[in-house]
C-alpha cells in the first residue's frame, strides 16, 4: 500500500471510529443487545471487577450488569455516546477515556470486555493499556455481533444495500489483533436471530459508520434502498417483521505472564 493509500486508510478509520455519537438515537434504538450466553462466556468465574472499553451506549454493559455480582465501570470517549449510557444505566461508573489511555488505576480490573469496538483501536498501544489496568492473569474478552450472511436472503440483501461502498477492513473482527501482552486467544460463537420491524432495519442501517459518514444526498438513497428492500423482497412483503440472523463471535485471552 503506498503512503497516500495509507494515509486515506487512517483518515477514514478516524472519521469513522468518532462517528457513531452523531447517530446515538438510531444506535440505542436499533443495535442488538448480546446473547446472554455470549456475555457469560466473556467473564471467567471468579471475576468481581469488569471494565467496558468503548462502551457505546451500554449494549455489552447492560449485559454484564445483568449477570450480577460484577462492579462494572464503562469507559468511552463519546460524550453523547456515554450521556445515553449513563440515562440506561445510571448505577454505573462512566467515564470519559479511550482504549489506550482509560485513565483507570494500575492492576484495578479482573475482565476488561470489549463489544464491537476492538477493530477501532490501535491495537499494540490498548493491548499495553489493557494489560496496565488488568491484575495478573486477568482476562481481555472481546465480541462482535455480526450478520450471519447466507442463512437467509432478504437479510443477504439488505447486507449488499449497507456495505455498498464500504472500504474499511473488517478482517480485524474475524481475527483480532493484539500485542503480546495478552495470549492465546479462545474463540467461542453464538448463533442467533433477532426479530425486527421495518423502522428498526432501517434505524440500524442508519447506525452504521458507513453511512454515518456518507454525505446526507447518498445516506438517504441507501436508506430509501433499505425501505424498499421491506415493500418489495418477497419474503418481506406484507410483513410487520421478520427474522435477521446474528453470530456473535467471542474472544478471550488472559495477560501473559512472565515465566
Ligand atoms: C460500534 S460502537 C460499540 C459500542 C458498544 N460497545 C456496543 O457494544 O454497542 C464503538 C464505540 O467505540 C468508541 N470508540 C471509538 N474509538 C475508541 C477508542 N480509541 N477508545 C475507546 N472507545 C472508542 C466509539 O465512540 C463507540 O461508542
Amino acid at each position: 500500500m503506498t503512503e497516500p493509500d495509507q494515509d486515506r486508510r487512517s483518515d477514514l478509520h478516524r472519521v469513522r471510529s468518532t462517528s457513531f455519537g452523531r447517530s446515538v438515537t438510531a444506535y440505542a434504538a436499533a443495535r442488538p443487545s448480546y446473547p446472554a450466553e455470549a456475555v457469560a462466556w466473556l467473564v471467567p468465574p471468579g471475576a468481581r471487577d469488569v471494565v467496558d472499553l468503548g462502551a457505546g451506549t451500554g449494549k455489552l454493559t447492560a449485559g454484564l450488569v445483568a449477570l450480577g455480582g460484577l462492579r462494572v465501570t464503562a469507559v468511552e470517549p463519546d460524550e453523547c455516546m456515554r450521556a445515553a449510557l449513563s440515562a440506561a444505566l445510571p448505577d454505573v461508573d462512566a467515564r470519559r477515556g479511550t482504549a489506550e489511555d482509560t485513565g483507570l488505576p494500575d492492576a484495578s480490573a479482573d475482565v476488561v470486555t470489549v463489544g464491537q469496538a476492538w477493530h477501532w483501536f490501535d491495537p499494540e498501544a490498548a493491548t499495553r493499556e489493557v494489560a496496565r489496568v488488568l491484575r495478573p492473569g486477568g482476562t481481555l474478552a472481546l465480541v462482535w455481533n455480526v450478520l450471519a450472511e447466507g442463512v437467509s436472503a432478504w437479510a443477504d440483501a439488505y447486507f449488499e444495500i449497507v456495505h455498498r461502498g464500504d472500504t474499511l477492513d473488517y478482517s480485524r473482527r474475524e481475527d483480532p489483533v493484539a500485542g503480546p501482552q495478552v495470549g492465546p486467544w479462545e474463540r467461542t460463537e453464538v448463533v442467533w436471530t433477532r426479530t425486527i420491524r421495518p423502522e428498526e432495519l432501517r434505524a440500524l442501517a442508519a447506525s452504521r459508520s458507513h453511512l454515518i459518514a456518507m454525505s446526507p444526498p447518498d445516506r438517504d438513497v441507501l436508506l430509501a434502498e433499505v425501505d424498499a428492500l421491506w415493500r418489495t423482497h418477497p419474503d418481506l412483503v406484507g410483513r410487520t417483521s421478520a427474522e435477521l440472523p446474528y453470530v456473535t463471535r467471542c474472544w478471550r485471552a488472559r495477560t501473559v505472564t512472565a515465566p
